[in-house]
């Protein structure tokens, strides 16, 4: 089991985030995690990085139980995490090379000297990414799409398990986004591919690779299971609360509004 959440709720300041939450990831799956604004997903997340602790109900990640064995950067060491508020926290001055580095170390900035091997690395998943002819530029300076591909590069470096893409395609423009996802699409297809949880509010982002989908709806599991039975046009009406199409192109999905019969938002 690379992941367990049991009956899992989590109260933050007086408030319900999240409740009952079941769910369980299995080694070969790759997860999408679907849900409106403040659904609870990133604190979903959260709960997984061991930066939140549950109020009810066990979490294990990797084998590690919380509450049992010491998590902290045992477990992020095992985990590669990219979203934009960890863009955010990315050191002022730090150039691609020397981000893309400190993924080694779980760091954010480089505070040990890297060994050639490292480097040598480092620089492999520079040129995997498309990120080389950059490599030396100022991390700040570059475009949205250049930072998300160094922070993948970055979460590789330590080897993770689990790979977790918060909305990685944010502010990308269509071509950025699409190389992007060809790039994810081409990790997910390595032999040795962590598993990789996606979290995105596009439905037609979802790549094949992606066969099970979560679907949170108000701090609960909606519904979860193979992707394929997740948005179908019934499931998806329902989680909805509006009449939605789905049709599938090139094996991923498009969603759409039933225009007639679409309800007042
Ligand atoms: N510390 C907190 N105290 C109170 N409420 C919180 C706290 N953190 C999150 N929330 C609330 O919990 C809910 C879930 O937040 P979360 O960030 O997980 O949503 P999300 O599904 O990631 O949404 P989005 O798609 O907008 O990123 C929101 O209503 C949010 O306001
Ligand atoms: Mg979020």
């Amino acid at each position: 089991m690379v992941l367990q959440l049991e009956d899992v709720s989590l109260k933050r300041d007086g408030k319900w985030i999240l409740q009952n939450i079941n769910w369980q990831v299995h080694p070969r799956e790759n997860w999408v995690l679907l849900g409106l604004n403040g659904s609870g997903k990133t604190a979903i997340l959260n709960l997984l990085n061991a930066f939140y602790f549950p109020t009810k109900g066990n979490v294990t990640v990797l084998g590690m139980e919380f509450g049992k064995t010491y998590l902290g950067e045992k477990l992020r060491k095992q985990i590669g995490f990219v979203s934009s508020s960890l863009q955010e926290k990315i050191h002022a001055g730090d150039n691609a090379f020397e981000v893309v580095l400190s993924g080694a170390f779980a760091s954010i900035g480089l505070y040990e000297q890297p060994t050639n091997e490292i480097r040598d690395k480092a620089i492999g998943l520079l040129e995997e990414l498309g990120c080389l002819k950059y490599a030396n530029q100022n991390y700040e300076t570059l475009s949205q799409g250049e930072k998300q591909r160094v922070l993948i590069a970055r979460a590789l470096m330590a080897d993770p398990s689990l790979l977790i893409l918060d909305e990685p395609t944010n502010g990308l423009d269509f071509i950025a986004r699409e190389k992007l996802l060809d790039s994810i699409e081409n990790i997910a297809r390595h032999p040795d591919s962590p598993t990789m949880i996606y979290v995105t509010h596009h439905v037609d982002e979802i790549l094949p690779v992606f066969n099970k989908t979560l679907l949170l709806k108000a701090g609960q599991v909606f519904a979860s299971g193979d992707t394929k039975k997740m948005l179908a046009d019934d499931q998806l009406t329902q989680f909805f609360e509006q009449p939605v199409h789905v049709y599938w192109q090139n094996g991923r999905p498009i969603l759409t509004r039933m225009q007639e019969e679409f309800g007042k938002i």
